[in-house]
Order: structure tokens, then C-alpha cells, then sequence
């Protein structure tokens, strides 16, 4: 065994529609990293643009490049927590893919890491760029909380840590949009030993950004999630507030319909309450369930059930209130019972079969791989691996040879 690590550092490139920028980047990297073991990891959800195969097709011919395909997946965090678990280094960058990011500062960052013993190295943007502003006082502070540590620009997508660091945290990471430092920081069971080295933020060099209006809200519900997850799924959250707004439609139409037009109070009603359900469906469908997002016909088929589930939700509402007003409950409160049961049916009704993820076509049992059994494996192969796998100190899923010969299947 070497007794060094094969790969010091691996570097996890999250892209999305970054074609052209990969040769640059690797480019660049080559230069900064002369005389350093690396490794660079992209992570690309499927670009339409061929990201990934552009960064195969270098993989073919360089082993520092890899690349994993995401399908059916969107979000810069989750995407990086996957390259991340994808190596053996132990040390561990991430930066983007549109040279944003002043790859220079890199061996810096790694040997302030090693050097004076630290879990995170941060690449904190300078404040005097064009393209970027200091937090304010109050906004520092609060990230401060958050993070619980002292840290200048916890927005950063450019950091380095020691991997125990983050093995020791990831487990309670909430994966959700794009500032992974803040969920990395705020997730840790311990106040983080950090560091912050500047550099200038250059402009992006191909292509667009694609982080837009979707993640400010991404990053409220990760506050959100941080601040008060373990007692309440974000979802739901976001799901009450869409009924919140829902709720205003529904009492605007309906004294619209009443004093306007001038309708029964059944029409008026029935039309309101559908008017609301529809904008509480398409706007749960874009914001709270984006990961299941309907489209085509099971988008017509999610509206139908919702409607289902939530005039039943509505009958809940009123026996609930109904109830617990002939129990002698005040009307207020007997609303806000009726209101918080037919919510939270609602809710777990929805997320259960309107949103639910598509059903898994590989649902039977996988064979065993086609070494378990045979004697393509030589023994003494086994048992280096099963050294190793005991030195890692996990339960061993490595047998040797002999014994798996023996093992029913
Ligand atoms: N795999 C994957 N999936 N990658 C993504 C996704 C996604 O859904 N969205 C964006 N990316 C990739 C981009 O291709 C790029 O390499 C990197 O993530 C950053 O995305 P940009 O679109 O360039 O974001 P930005 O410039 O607005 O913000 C970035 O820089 C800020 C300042 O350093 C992000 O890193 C922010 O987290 C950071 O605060
Ligand atoms: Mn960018």
C-alpha cells in the first residue's frame, strides 16, 4: 500500500450548460495545480449542451478528469454532495465552472488548510469588485448565527475542507439549492475552524448564469430548514404559505362575486374555491413540489386529484370547526382547528399521491454481481481488499473467495 494518498485534492465542478468552459477550466487548473496529486470531478445534470460528454471525451484521454451524469436532477448542492462522496482525497474543493472563481488562490487555500490545522479554507470575493457588495452589518450578523462561526461571505461557492470535516457533517445537510456553504457550516455539530483568503471575482466567462429568482427562494427554505427542520419539513412551509395566498383569493373572489356581480352565495363560493385550489395547484406544482414537477397529462391528472383532495380537506375543515365549536370553543378558534386539520390533510394527501415520484421501472430483484461465487476473484486479492476494508473499521463487505463460494445466493 502507498502510504500516500493517490489523490490529495479533488476538485467538484457542479455544471449546468458549461460546454465551452470545461477546456478553460481544466486549463487553468493544470497551471495552478502544477505539482499537486488532483483530481477534478465535474457534476452536470444532464445539460442539454453536452457538458458531459465534452468532459468524457477529455476523461478518455486525461485520469485526473471525471465526470458524473445526473438525470432527471436539478440543484447545485445536491449535485456537489455527490462528487464530494465520490472520492478518496482528503482534502476537498468546490468551485464553479464559468471562471467566476480565481483558481490561483487554490494552492493557498490548501496549504493555509493543512498548515494551520483547519477545517475550511473559504474563498471570500473582495468587496472592492464591481460585481459584488459587502453584507451589511445586521445581514453578516445574522449569517454569523446561522452558520454559527465567523465568517465574512458565507455565500461563497468556492471553499476547501478536510474531508472527516465533512464526513462528519454531510449526514445532516439538508441538499437544498445553491449555497452549500451555509448548509455545510450551519449543519455542523461543531464550530468550524475557518479561514477566508480574497481574490477578485472575474466575470463569467461563457454562457449564463442560471441561478435566478428560484434561488433566493431556495435559500429561505434552507434557512427555513436549518432554523427550524427537525420539527417541521420545509415543504410544508412553503405548501402553508401557498395557502395562504390561496386563502386571500378565495375571500377577494368571493366578495367579488357576492357584492359585485352580485351572485348567489353557492355560485360565489363553488367559483372562489375553484379559483383557488387551481392557483394553489400550479404554484405548489412550480415552488413546493418542484422536484416532482407534473408536466403533460399527469399535470391534468395532479389537478384533478388535488381537487379531490382538497374538497374532502374542505369537509374535514368544517366538521373539525364544527366539533370543536360545540365543544365551546370561540369561532376564531374553532376556524383556526378547522382550518390547521384540513391544511395538514391536504398536505400529506398531496405530497403522498398528487406529487408523488414517478414509480421505479427497476423494481426486481437484481442478480448478484457475477464474481460473488465464481473464482475470477484470486484470493489473495480478497484478502488485501479485506485488510483494507477492517482498516477502514465499516463491517466488512468484502469476503474472501472461499467463503463466498460457500455463500447461498
Ligand atoms: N450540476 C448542477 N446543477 N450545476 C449547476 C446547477 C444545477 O442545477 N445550477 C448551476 N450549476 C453550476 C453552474 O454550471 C456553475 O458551474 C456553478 O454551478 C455556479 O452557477 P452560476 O449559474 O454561475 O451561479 P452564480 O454565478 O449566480 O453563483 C455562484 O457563485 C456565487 C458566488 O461565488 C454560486 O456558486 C453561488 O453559490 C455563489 O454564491
Ligand atoms: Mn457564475
Amino acid at each position: 500500500m502507498p502510504s500516500q494518498p493517490a489523490v490529495e485534492l479533488a476538485i467538484i465542478i457542479p455544471t449546468f450548460e458549461e460546454r465551452e468552459n470545461i477546456p478553460l477550466i481544466l486549463m487553468r487548473l493544470t497551471q495552478a495545480l502544477a505539482g499537486l496529486r488532483y483530481e477534478v470531478i465535474f457534476v452536470d445534470d444532464d445539460s442539454p449542451d453536452g457538458t458531459a460528454d465534452v468532459v468524457r471525451a477529455i476523461a478518455g484521454i486525461d485520469p485526473k478528469v471525471r465526470v458524473i451524469q445526473r438525470i432527471n436532477r436539478r440543484g447545485l448542492t445536491a449535485a456537489c454532495l455527490e462528487g464530494l462522496l465520490s472520492t478518496a482525497a482528503p482534502y476537498l474543493a468546490v468551485m464553479d465552472a464559468d471562471l467566476q472563481h480565481d483558481e490561483a488562490i487554490l494552492p493557498d487555500m490548501l496549504a493555509l488548510l493543512q498548515t494551520a490545522n483547519l477545517d475550511v479554507v473559504v474563498g471570500q470575493r473582495a468587496y472592492n469588485g464591481s460585481s459584488f457588495a459587502p453584507a451589511s452589518g445586521l445581514r453578516r450578523c445574522f449569517h454569523r448565527a446561522v452558520c454559527r462561526c465567523r465568517i465574512d461571505d458565507p455565500l461563497s461557492g468556492y471553499f476547501v475542507m478536510r474531508r472527516e470535516f465533512f464526513m462528519e457533517t454531510v449526514h445532516r445537510m439538508s441538499g437544498i439549492g445553491s449555497k452549500i456553504l451555509v448548509d455545510l457550516l450551519a449543519s455542523s455539530a461543531y464550530t468550524p475552524m475557518l479561514r477566508e483568503i480574497s481574490y477578485h471575482l472575474r466575470e463569467r466567462a461563457h454562457g449564463e448564469d442560471k441561478l435566478g429568482a428560484l434561488a433566493a427562494l431556495e435559500y429561505f427554505q434552507l434557512l427555513v430548514d436549518k432554523l427550524v427542520g427537525n420539527a417541521i419539513p420545509p415543504s410544508f412551509i412553503l405548501f402553508a404559505l401557498v395557502g395562504g395566498g390561496g386563502l386571500g383569493i378565495y375571500f377577494g373572489l368571493l366578495t367579488f362575486a357576492l357584492f359585485r356581480l352580485r351572485t348567489s352565495f353557492d355560485v360565489a363560493q363553488i367559483a372562489a374555491a375553484a379559483a383557488a385550489m387551481t392557483f394553489n395547484f400550479f404554484l405548489n406544482n412550480t415552488i413546493t413540489f418542484r422536484g416532482a414537477r407534473l408536466r403533460g397529462k399527469r399535470l391534468a391528472r395532479g389537478l384533478a386529484g388535488f381537487y379531490a383532495a382538497c374538497s374532502i380537506g374542505m369537509w374535514i375543515n368544517l366538521k373539525m370547526a364544527h366539533a370543536a365549536g360545540a365543544l365551546g370553543a370561540a369561532w376564531y378558534t374553532a376556524g383556526v382547528l378547522g382550518l390547521a386539520a384540513g391544511s395538514l390533510w391536504n398536505y400529506g394527501v398531496t405530497q403522498m399521491f398528487v406529487w408523488r415520484e414517478g414509480r421505479k421501472r427497476l423494481n426486481r430483484e437484481v442478480p448478484p454481481p457475477n464474481w460473488l461465487g465464481t473464482d475470477t476473484v484470486e484470493d489473495s486479492d480478497c484478502r488485501s481488499l479485506l485488510a483494507l476494508s477492517q482498516r477502514v473499521g465499516t463491517a466488512a463487505r468484502v469476503q474472501p473467495a472461499k467463503a463466498l463460494k460457500n455463500t447461498e445466493r
